[in-house]
């Protein structure tokens, strides 16, 4: 089993690849449908996905696809359910296991992840539907007094006992503590609390037994608050971040798949191409991206069968640019391609 999950590790975060964060719950995706004016219906959800996982050419930049409980079960217009579509095409299904962020009691403004009871059970269902790997997020709040140790201890401690059952059922959990950008907050002050959160979530990965070269770490960049006055230039944001990582996160672990919470789809692409020119990582630094990978495609798509070859061209050129900033070979004029 140690072999298998260190293989399909391995796998998500082969060199020019990166994995896409397709895994929005209901909630979610009905708020991307609202921004293009589409019905957040099974059939349309479907429909959607279905364009993304078909997309031609894809696999040679995208390694695996993290699912929403839904989308694991529907299966594409041939009949092929989803998962087995996505192993045929060489990439690794994975799943979304946790429950959501809720309030945390007596924590003012803060949050805790969900979805650890029953979640064996789940688990072993998971791995029976065709899923490798699994993602957990736990999301940790920057405001004037917070976040407290409270809230980023009891987040990292679901988060490695989420791990250790993953390890335990076959699944290559990827750890995802999102310090959020929402704020006016500089570089420095998400430096500090990304330092802290991990500082916690390693501590409780190694309290709880986790092997740490069977997962993968799914974290924010350090960057600048979305609402401060002053924005950290890219350079900045690659040297900060790997700063903060090569201090706290062990070797061991084989890849970094950073999340784009919220940055542009360029920003994100030239962030991690940032990071990789550095070079001389102790890990791989890739992407596991939501919105970055599918804000072109799904402004193209709109909800209309005729747009769909646009749509799959727009998620191609995004997994190209950010399988290219796996090593630092993206440029801006990737950028300036023929719309299809
Ligand atoms: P974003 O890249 O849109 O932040 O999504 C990644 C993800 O999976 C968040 O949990």
């Amino acid at each position: 089993m140690a072999y298998e999950l260190e293989t399909v590790t391995r796998e998500l975060v082969a060199p020019g690849k990166g994995i896409l964060a397709a895994d929005e719950s209901d909630g979610t995706i009905k708020k991307r449908f609202d921004s293009i004016d589409v019905a957040s219906t099974e059939e349309n959800r479907r429909a959607y996905r279905d364009l993304l996982f078909t997309a031609s050419g894809v696999e040679a930049h995208i390694s695996g696809v993290i699912l929403f409980d839904e989308t694991i079960r529907q299966s594409s217009a041939d009949g092929t359910p989803f998962p087995e579509l996505l192993a045929s095409r060489g990439i690794h299904p994975g799943i979304k296991v946790d429950k959501g962020a809720k309030t945390l009691a007596g924590a003012d403004g803060e949050k805790v992840t969900e979805g650890l009871d029953g979640l064996r059970g789940r688990l072993e269902e998971y791995r029976g539907l065709g899923a490798r790997f699994a993602k957990w997020r736990a999301v940790i709040t920057i405001g004037e007094s917070i976040p407290s140790d409270y809230c980023i201890d009891t987040n990292a401690h679901a988060l490695a006992r989420y791990a250790a059952l993953c390890v335990e059922q076959g699944l290559v959990p990827i750890v995802e503590p999102e310090v959020l950008m929402d704020g006016e907050h500089t570089i420095e002050r998400c430096y500090e609390v990304t330092s802290r959160t991990l500082e916690r979530v390693f501590s409780a990965l190694h309290e709880q037994r986790v092997p740490l070269d069977q997962i993968l770490l799914k974290p924010n960049m350090v960057i600048s608050g979305s609402e401060c006055p002053v924005q950290a230039p890219k350079e900045q944001v690659a040297e900060m971040t790997i700063r903060c990582f090569r201090n706290h996160v062990p070797a061991a672990v084989p890849g970094i798949v950073f999340l784009s919470g919220g940055q542009t789809d360029v920003q994100a692409t030239e962030n991690l191409n940032e990071m990789n020119k550095l070079g001389d990582l102790p890990w791989q630094v890739s992407f596991s991206y939501g919105r970055a990978l599918q804000a072109p495609p799904l402004a193209a798509w709109r909800g209309q069968t005729d747009n769909v070859p646009a749509a799959q061209d727009a998620f191609r050129h995004r997994s190209l640019c950010n399988g290219k900033a796996r090593t630092g070979e993206y440029t801006p004029e990737m950028e300036e391609r023929a719309v299809a």
